[in-house]
């Protein structure tokens, strides 16, 4: 059985890659940052797949001064080594959204904390991964990235710094890691559906991003499939980019429809 982690995976797009891996037979890890949020989700997830292997971890980026928590990483690795588990498979979702990280306005400390979460513990992880990997003939690394990659947003500076970064991470990743048959790619979502969603409609209702050549912004689903075709259908694929957003980036502005 293929062993698949997914970090940030208790709410929204990570429960969505949980469910697709699930549905396909993997033994499926993901992490959270509150292990009662993680229990939560363990419980969901084995009431809709009572028969399939799904275990969380309490995982956080940073330790409490801000810094990337790098024995947390390994100490998780080396718990799994020691119950012969090999993740075959590290789907990196959680993120920083960097949201209030205003320009002007806050301490570098914000900063650095997104750039902390969504690039350095990124890279942690995926060393550690890639060191099993190594040994064990290949494997697969997938970034939920963004297309806020190439199209800056405004008043997300750090989130967008980060999402760049955390494409060069891939792309020098996949070079170093080929000859190992380790193969690392990106998904690049547009705006996805969430619970923020549901908790602001009006400002959902009209954001400009919403407006995109399919008319659909993607649902967590649209991104887990993304996602399973680089782990499971890709195989001679390594360093590449799959945005998954309506169509949004190929737009100079969006159509937004005359009321
Ligand atoms: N939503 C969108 O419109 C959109 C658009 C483009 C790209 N994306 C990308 O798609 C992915 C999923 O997005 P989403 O909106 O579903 O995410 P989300 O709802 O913001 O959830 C993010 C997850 O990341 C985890 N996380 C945040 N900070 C962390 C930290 N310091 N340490 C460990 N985990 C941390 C959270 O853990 P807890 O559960 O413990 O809080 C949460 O599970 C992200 O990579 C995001 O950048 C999203």
């Amino acid at each position: 059985m293929k062993t698949v982690l997914i970090t940030g995976a208790c709410i929204n797009t990570g429960v969505a890659i949980v469910e697709k891996f699930a549905s396909e037979g993997y033994r499926v890890l993901f992490t959270g940052r509150s292990i009662e949020r993680v229990r939560a989700a363990e419980e969901a997830y084995r009431a809709i797949f009572p028969k399939a292997d799904i275990k969380g971890y309490r995982l956080d980026a940073l330790s409490e001064d801000g810094s990337v928590d790098e024995n947390a990483v390994k100490a998780l690795f080396c718990k799994l080594d020691g119950q012969n588990i090999f993740v075959e498979t590290l789907v990196l979702n959680a993120a920083d959204q960097g949201l209030g990280a205003k320009l002007f306005e806050n301490p570098l400390s914000d900063f650095t904390k997104v750039l902390n979460t969504n690039v350095v513990w990124n890279f942690v992880l995926s060393e550690q991964a890639a060191m099993r990997m190594r040994e064990r003939g290949g494997g697969s690394i997938i970034f939920v990235n963004s297309n806020t990659a190439y199209r800056a947003i405004p008043d997300r500076v750090a989130y967008v710094a980060s999402k760049g970064g955390q494409l060069g991470l891939m792309r020098a990743l996949s070079l170093d890691l080929g000859k190992y048959k380790i193969r690392v790619n990106a998904v690049l979502p547009g705006m996805i559906i969430t619970d923020r969603w549901e908790k602001n409609p009006e400002f959902y209702a009209n954001v400009p991003s919403r407006f995109t050549p399919l008319g659909e912004v993607a649902t967590g689903h649209d991104v887990a499939d993304a996602v399973y075709y680089f782990a499971a259908c890709a195989n001679n694929t390594t360093g590449a980019e799959l945005v998954v957003d309506g169509g949004n980036t190929i737009q100079l502005y969006p159509q937004i429809p005359q009321k």
